[in-house]
């Protein structure tokens, strides 16, 4: 994608959030590592620059830098907290250090009326102010165009070379008009036109998709959640007859799991090669009872079963999204990697050096991905539904997971959902699943004192699943459901809500 803008990580946790709020706006906007330079990057030609905040003081030892020549390459750049230190040392000005780097709210005092970056924005409103090294003198030819109401120096430009620097982070909701001043960079500044747009993407990557998978064999895993799924319909739309989507049944999954995708995608169009490894799955989990070797256990029978049950096929498309790809190339290089991405297994690095991989979605953020769903008429029931962990009910089994209690807890789930659907309270709460424990409990039933087992429920709210409440139900939906548990599920007597958060609690029970 050409004409953009190029973003470059100083490891700010809001440079994912720039590039987003950028492309809400309808610009292209990539982010690269710090070290980046203009002539590494081979299909981005960038028609202005932002530097990202960060962690580091730029006076310190071993500070990220980039070289002073970027500035010279005639690009408007907007400098951000540790961009706006970074612009003011490399040119010219004089940065003190900062015992600590403090965030917090601030309000906006502008100093001049004619600053383009400042167009149209409220004098007085809030901003996320990050409080760094403070820029003792300015570079030449650098006025200040704002302060905090506290006197600290907010924003510093220089408008005849289109260099802008800010403190503050105009990237996160709490700065109100942080919009407004990312859109004047955008087009006020850097005189950019709208060329980021779903339709857009839609329509090139289908025309792109079809010249690469011409006359060739692409399969395509799908596990009904929604980024394969869409990946699935458009490749399907795109390549026709040479795309073999499948389905692995591992035996972990809800209650008409399998035949609710089979059925959401047959609609669409898609039809799906099931795999039913069930078996091999539940035999490799028997007896084990410690969590993480049940995930263990289900990473490496999923290799085993969909990779290395592959053959005659030219390419294997995966769902992989930006954040994926931005994570594991880091701004401190690839040793800091933190996480192994299970999309990048040893089975597809071998592919990938072959040229063997196709990732549609490498560039697109989730709510990206939402969009082009809804564009190719994917079922909100999709894409509204909560998310699923891919060990699926193995880690809602406290202890070792056995088809009887898969079965009881499979059903008490359909119960617990259709009672929050029924009450109007599926949508309000992130994500509600039942939860089977390995207690027994003695009850009554009729004239019999039974012994049984019990039934956790769980159900949060959430943004992002970092952090999470629980979910305030109203006690007629527990009560009902409870009910409903103990009558239509021989061998469960006893029901409990979880009234954890999260810390300290996690969202699942293993
Ligand atoms: P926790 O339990 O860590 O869950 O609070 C946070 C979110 O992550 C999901 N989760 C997983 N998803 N594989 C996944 O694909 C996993 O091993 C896994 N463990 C937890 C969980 O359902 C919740 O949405």
């Amino acid at each position: 994608m050409k004409d953009g803008v190029l973003i470059l990580d100083f490891g700010s946790q809001y440079t994912q959030l720039i590039a987003r709020r950028i492309r809400e706006l309808g610009v292209y906007a990539e982010i690269h590592p710090f070290a980046t330079r203009l002539s590494d990057l081979s299909t981005l030609r960038p028609r202005a620059l932002v530097l990202s905040g960060g962690p580091a003081s730029v006076t310190a030892a071993g500070a990220p830098m980039i070289s002073p020549e970027l500035f010279d390459a005639g690009l408007p750049v907007l400098g951000i907290c540790y961009g706006m230190q970074l612009m003011s040392l490399l040119l010219g000005g004089k940065v003190e250090p900062a015992s600590h780097r403090e965030y917090g709210r601030a309000e906006l005092v502008l100093k001049r009326g004619d600053s383009l970056l400042f167009r149209g924005v409220r004098p007085g409103k809030t901003v996320w102010m990050s409080h760094g090294d403070s820029v003792r003198s300015f570079p030449p030819g650098f006025v200040e165009t704002a302060r905090t109401q506290d006197g600290t120096l907010a924003a510093i430009e220089r408008a005849d070379r289109h260099w802008y620097a800010v403190q503050f982070h105009p990237e996160v909701v709490h700065s109100e008009e942080g919009k407004t001043i990312l859109a004047n960079f955008l087009f006020a500044v850097s005189a950019l036109a709208k060329n980021w747009d779903m339709n857009d993407f839609v329509a090139a990557e289908t025309d792109r998709l079809r010249e690469v998978c011409r006359g060739k064999k692409v399969v395509v895993g799908v596990s009904g959640g929604v980024d394969s799924t869409t990946l699935a319909v458009l490749l399907s739309r795109a390549a026709g007859d040479g795309v073999r989507p499948i389905f692995v049944d591992n035996g972990l999954l809800r209650l008409g799991e399998a035949d609710r995708v089979r059925r959401t995608l047959r609609d669409l169009g898609v039809d799906l090669a099931f795999v039913d490894a069930r078996e091999v799955f539940l035999s490799r989990l028997a007896g084990i009872v410690s969590p993480e070797r049940k995930r263990k256990i289900i990473g490496k029978t999923f290799v085993d079963v969909f990779y290395k049950g592959l053959s005659d096929f030219d390419y294997l498309a995966q769902g992989t999204l930006y954040p994926d790809v931005i994570e594991s190339n880091p701004v401190a290089g690839p040793s800091a990697t933190i996480k192994t991405h299970h999309n990048r297994v040893r089975e597809v690095k071998a592919l990938e050096r072959q040229g063997r991989i196709l990732e549609p979605f490498r560039f697109l953020f989730k709510d990206e991905v939402r969009q082009v769903a809804r564009l190719l008429g994917i079922p909100a029931a999709v894409f509204g539904r909560h998310p699923f962990p891919g060990p699926g009910l193995a880690v809602r089994i406290v202890g070792a997971v056995a088809e009887d209690k898969l079965e009881k807890l499979r059903r008490a789930d359909a119960i617990f959902i259709d009672e929050l659907e029924r009450g109007g309270q599926y949508d309000q709460v992130w994500q509600a699943f039942a939860v089977y424990l390995p207690a027994r409990s003695v009850g009554v039933m009729g004239d019999e004192r039974a012994y049984g087992a019990t039934i956790a429920l769980r159900a949060v709210t959430s943004v992002d699943g970092m952090t999470a409440g629980w979910a305030r139900l109203p006690a007629d939906l527990l009560d009902r459901t409870a009910n409903r548990i103990v009558r239509e599920i021989p061998g469960v007597n006893r029901v409990v809500y979880d009234i954890t958060s999260k810390p300290p609690a996690t969202i699942e029970w293993e």
